[in-house]
């Protein structure tokens, strides 16, 4: 495959939606609203296991305004189906979690159906619950494949003799908590029932997938649901599929016979929208006193739901990080009664390489190998676990050049040494990959009388940018200037796509884009009048090009540089520098591209130092369910960070040249600055976040 020459794509252009969003005018889906709208207020459990009673419709039913209660017994029937069974909202009394939706109030006004909420007494049955991940736990099971299809374990040569053999050993274990998506705009459904069917304003990170999990539960056609989402604020994997509060919006719509409008509230979003499962994580590197690594051993337990197995690929990374001809990776889940986990940024690689670069940080000071050294001498030639070629592996020239531009050369190893007043200064290095992925999408490319060119694609924008590169790839692909195409996503009319998800939006609807603007362009040479008056259109469906076989193992790397100083009265730690240095393909847009990056960069310094939802054993629920409690980073956690990225050619990936940006930032960040803090302190924080009571109790 070869790359089209694009002139827009590389440009550091301004969003061409920029305007619309500053000013306000961009419609979020909160914002629509529909003649003789209701709002909908969802009731959850105060339970975390057994079943529903009763539930006391009548009281409520004689508040001003109420309209309908809802649960189980009267609720609508939802078709029974293979799919989600996270989507079968109020169809049993059965409770499996704290928080679940067991009811829902609709009401005139949000004040009411607020209240009636409130009021409404639900009797349950309880039952004892278990919420606690535990190593040795009798539920852990080995499931039959890891998300989103990957082996759950893989093994080969024999590490365990490779590890009794070896000079250099590390056996450590790391933990890291559950986490819970926070994006600035919560989940929000508007659900419109008419004759033709249901119609859903939503914030969704794919209208496309909504409307396949929505059809069938209702018993329609997906012609017969139409999902609308043009802006979306956030959503980093908590909005990748259909939660239950989409779900019980178009039920509640259904049921009064009105337009429908359900916020999910940030105290909501800790229980029903998906969160990071929390890991406990065994890894054994075996090396020579060279630190070449004879042996890689990499466990992890993670934990679902009693609803719906979840279970996340956090060793997968590990399978092609570094070379070793021993190794083995496996996943052992638990179904708790709890939430059901979901997509949580670079979902498997942030916590999976949390682990594996802290362990190499520790093998490198127990071969007294600098850390970055130490990774170059175990740079696979070819994918360790296939044995095929990698298309770019750029990592060692990410190690090099962030040393450079970090200022690494003559940093002392010797930790705990570099004082200024209270503080204890350090700095830390991990590496960062992300798999490269891209999946089928449908686009129409037309030309209108006039000049203009129209692009569809139901692709979504969830904050990233995708509706302006699509626009630089439409119009270089088109050799149009960028005013004169108008591309038009988030809605599930338009011809079907991926998510935005598995960093791989751009990668999918942009080659989707590319072949429909290349057979417009074809339909337009092959004639020799004006467009007509009706226009013309083409059309390209990527199935066949992307399902071609892979030869290549396909994947983007980077390197993570911390620079930490740790108050050794408080264990308070700031991160005074993080620079990320990326291989990742082409770079369409510099500018929305870097702010991708530092975005992940920062969401790891938050999972470094910051985020963490607390299982309380006995209430049966995460404790935290705000921004007073769970802490997100900020701006003003990270004075000094930056994204870079070298050039990588690489034309085997897709007609851009890309590879995904939008979740290797987060990876490697955690352990760069875990390794920061013990380079700072000599204190090696194995369980995340690196609080300070765990640098005040390492010190004592
Ligand atoms: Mo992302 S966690 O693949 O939506």
């Amino acid at each position: 495959m070869t790359t089209v020459a694009m002139p827009n794509v590389g440009s550091a252009l301004d969003r061409v939606d920029g305007l619309e969003k500053v000013t306000g005018r961009a419609r979020y889906a909160y914002e629509n609203f529909p003649a003789d709208l209701a709002y909908a207020v969802p009731v959850q459990a105060t339970i975390a296991r057994g079943e529903i009673s009763a539930v006391d419709v009548d009281a409520v039913l004689q508040l001003p305004g109420v309209i309908a209660a809802i649960w189980h017994a009267n609720a609508p029937r939802l078709a029974p189906r293979n799919g989600d069974p996270e989507l079968a909202v109020l169809q049993s009394p059965r409770v499996a979690y704290r928080g679940q939706y067991v009811a829902v109030v609709v009401a005139e006004t949000l004040e009411s159906a607020s209240e009636a909420a409130r009021l409404l007494r639900v009797r349950y049955d309880a039952d004892e619950h278990d919420v606690e991940l535990r190593p040795g736990h009798p539920g852990l099971y080995r499931p039959d494949h890891v998300n989103p299809y990957f082996p759950t374990d893989t093994e080969q040569g024999d590490p365990d003799a490779a590890l009794a053999a070896a000079p250099v050993v590390v056996d450590a274990t790391y933990s890291t908590p559950a986490e819970h998506n926070n994006p600035m705009e919560p989940h929000a459904t508007v659900a419109v029932w008419d004759a033709e069917g249901l119609t859903l304003y939503d914030s969704t990170q794919g209208v496309s997938n909504i409307r396949g999990a929505l059809a069938p539960l209702f018993g329609l056609p997906p012609g017969s649901v139409r999902v609308i989402s043009p802006h979306v604020g956030g959503g980093f994997g908590a909005k990748a599929r259909a939660h239950p509060h989409v779900v019980l919006a178009a039920l509640a719509a259904k049921q009064v016979g009105r337009p429908v409008k359900l916020a999910v509230t940030r105290q909501q979003m800790f229980a029903v929208t998906g969160y990071r499962t929390p890991t406990i994580q065994r890894v054994r590197l075996g090396a020579d006193a060279d630190g070449r690594l004879t042996a890689i051993v990499h466990e992890a337990i993670e934990q679902s739901s009693t609803v719906a197995e979840f279970a996340e690929q956090t060793t997968v990374p590990t399978r092609m990080m570094y070379a070793a001809p021993h190794r083995r990776t496996t996943h052992r889940l638990v179904r708790l009664d709890v939430p059901t986990p979901s997509w949580m940024r670079a979902p498997g690689e942030a916590p999976g390489m949390y682990a594996l670069e802290s362990a190499m940080d520790e093998l490198a000071i127990a071969c007294r190998i600098d850390p970055i050294e130490l990774r170059i001498r175990n740079e696979p030639d070819v994918d360790p676990e296939s044995g095929r070629p990698f298309s770019s592996r750029n990592l060692v020239a990410c190690l090099r050049e962030g040393a450079r531009r970090f200022g690494w050369a003559g940093r002392d190893p010797e930790p705990g040494i570099r004082r200024e007043g209270r503080l204890l200064v350090g700095t830390g290095v991990a590496a960062s990959t992300f798999p490269v992925y891209r999946m089928p999408s449908q686009a129409t490319a037309r030309a209108e009388p006039g000049g203009g060119f129209t692009v569809r694609i139901a692709a979504a924008d969830i904050g990233t940018g995708a509706r302006t590169v699509l626009t630089q790839i439409a119009a270089d692909a088109l050799d149009a200037p960028m005013d004169r195409v108008r591309v038009e996503i988030g809605d599930s009319a338009l011809p079907p796509a991926w998510v935005a998800g598995g960093s791989a939006g751009t990668a999918s609807w942009g080659t989707a884009v590319v072949r429909a603007c290349e057979a417009l362009m074809d339909a337009l040479h092959g004639r020799a009048d004006d467009v007509p008056p009706e226009g013309l259109e083409a059309s390209a469906d990527t199935t066949q090009e992307v399902r071609a076989q892979r030869r290549f193992a396909q994947h983007a790397f980077g390197a993570q540089f911390a620079e930490v100083a740790v108050d050794m009265d408080t264990g308070e730690a700031r991160v005074r520098r993080l620079l990320g240095v990326f291989a990742a393909g082409r770079i369409l847009n510099p500018k929305t591209a870097r702010s991708q990056l530092i975005g992940g960069m920062t969401m790891g310094l938050s999972m470094a130092l910051l985020e963490e939802s607390v299982m309380d054993h006995e209430f049966g629920d995460y404790l935290n369910h705000d921004f007073a409690q769970y802490h997100v980073a900020a701006s003003a956690d990270v004075r000094d960070i930056d994204a870079v990225w070298i050039e990588e050619d690489d034309p085997g990936l897709n007609p851009m040249g890309s590879k995904g940006i939008g979740e290797i930032g987060i990876v490697g960040t955690a352990a760069a600055i875990a390794n920061a803090v013990h380079h700072a302190t000599g204190i090696r924080v194995r369980d995340l976040p690196i609080r300070l009571d765990k640098i005040v109790h390492g010190a004592i």
